[in-house]
């Protein structure tokens, strides 16, 4: 595993080289495509939960705290401040480096361990999103737990959402211990972690495009299925034990897809010999998120009082630098500044999507109650940390066997290292939970 070899084998690389011409103009970072078709895939092999590998957190002995101990009490008065935009800033320095490493948390995925992969560099540990106007706390564990207390909070899409939540959960085990309670048979697709000492559940569901279809995979078609009018029940069935859901997609999106709506074929991106019409995957994006926030508004209306919170992640991404067919590379070790990049292109249009159908379900929900939406701005912090990716380091000592010029090795530039920049979503997911908290207040 990990060589470039497992992509060249793919029985789509001819319509990769076909989707270059085709759609050189809508997907600029197009060096990155062979990779995705392998990439993509990996999100199966994700490692288990060893708690024997995690040091006795400091807290983990408590009981849980009752709800009138004086520091429940301080915690719930609190007051907490939130107009500040987090979507604009810079990288800066910063000494004080994570809240963890691979040895205090054992939910990390092989791939991610960057520093036991043999990375050398560690610079990019040591960085900071600092907002145009303003300050984002480092993350608080104890907090995010607190205002997790008795909630089920479910992570659904791709594998940037498996990603985030093995970050959060790293950063919140340094107080208290996951069990894990859940994992579906032979694959990690689907997973529950339980803190037995706030009561919380953090969830995984597999689900790429969020709605009904089939991945390409390399047993099956080269394609994408998507029925852009239907949910996967997947995750809808579980909508009822839901608190808050975040939803990550965005990657699968530029994969050759075949779309359905009311079952029939609408297009396809990239499909030449099925003689569908051509579409690109901008109206397909809109359409999933139109129905899955459609579709979590209309449940949870008919279920009367229940309340939902969702999130949705804007676009995050990637980094490949190089040939599109050589496996790019992304060896940078510091993050841009903000004036050396801008948000554009296909990246852009994937995050106003985003933005837009979340201001819309807002309209939806507002007639009813009952749902609160929220978009977790990631793309610009993203774009600026060319640095924060496994890139080689997906795989322990790529370059170990090699006697001089190492062979190409397939490179990670979606994924993050952990820990490293994904950190950072969670300090804003904290932010955006404690403004939740304040309004429910209010
Ligand atoms: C990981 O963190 C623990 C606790 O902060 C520390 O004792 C240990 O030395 C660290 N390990 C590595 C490999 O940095
Ligand atoms: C979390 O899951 C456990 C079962 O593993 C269940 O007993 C508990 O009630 C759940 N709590 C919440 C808040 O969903
Ligand atoms: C697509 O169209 C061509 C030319 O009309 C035809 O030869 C081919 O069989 C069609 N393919 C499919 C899958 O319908």
């Amino acid at each position: 595993m990990g060589s470039t070899h497992l992509f060249l084998k793919d029985k789509s690389v001819p319509f990769t080289k076909r989707f270059v011409f085709f759609s050189f103009y809508v997907l600029l970072p197009v060096t990155l495509l062979s990779a995705y078709l392998y990439l993509l895939s990996l999100t199966t092999q994700s490692t288990t939960y060893h708690p024997s590998l995690s040091s006795p957190p400091p807290f983990s002995s408590h009981p849980p705290l009752p709800s009138s101990s004086p520091s429940f009490s301080t915690e719930k008065d609190k007051v907490y401040h939130h107009s500040c935009d987090y979507s604009n800033g810079d990288w800066v320095h910063d000494e004080s480096g994570p809240l963890y490493n691979v040895t205090t948390c054992g939910t990390i995925k092989e791939s991610e361990k960057c520093i036991s992969n043999g990375r050398p560099d560690l610079g990019y540990l040591y960085w900071r999103w600092k907002p145009n106007e303003c300050s984002l706390p480092r993350f608080e564990p104890l907090t995010f737990l607190h205002l997790a207390r008795n909630k089920h909070i479910a992570f659904i899409g791709d594998s940037l959402a498996r990603n985030q939540l093995e970050s959060l959960l790293c950063m919140l085990a340094t107080v208290s211990t996951p069990n894990l309670v859940y994992k579906s048979a032979n694959d990690n697709k689907f997973r529950r972690w339980y803190f037995p000492s706030h009561n919380a559940n953090f969830s995984l569901y597999w689900s790429p495009f969020l709605v009904q279809g089939v991945e390409r995979s390399n047993e099956g078609p080269y394609y994408n299925t998507m029925h852009l009018d239907h949910v996967n029940e997947r995750w809808a069935r579980d909508l009822d034990w839901f608190d808050t859901i975040v939803v990550s997609l965005g990657h699968w999106f530029l994969l050759p897809s075949v779309y359905y709506e009311a079952g029939s074929v609408i297009g396809s991106l990239n499909c030449p010999h099925l003689n569908h019409t051509q579409m690109d995957f901008y109206l397909p994006l809109r359409k999933v998120l139109r129905t899955t926030l459609s579709s979590i508004i209309e449940r949870k209306r008919s279920k009367g009082k229940s309340e939902v919170d969702v999130i949705v992640k804007t676009f995050s991404p990637g980094h490949f630098e190089g040939d599109w067919n050589k496996a790019g590379t992304c060896l940078k070790t510091k993050p841009y500044k903000k004036e050396e990049k801008e948000v554009e292109g296909m990246e852009a249009e994937m995050r106003k999507i985003e933005i837009e159908e979340v201001e819309n379900a807002k309209k939806k929900a507002s007639e009813f109650g009952g749902v609160r939406l929220e978009v977790l701005d990631v793309t610009k912090l993203a774009l600026l940390r060319p640095d924060g990716h496994p890139g080689p380091y997906m795989n322990p000592f790529p370059f170990a066997n090699g006697n001089g010029v190492p062979e190409p090795v397939q490179n990670d530039c979606v994924h993050w290292c952990l820990p490293g920049p994904i950190d950072t979503w969670n300090e804003i997911f904290l932010d955006i939970m404690k403004k939740w908290e304040q309004h429910r207040k209010i």
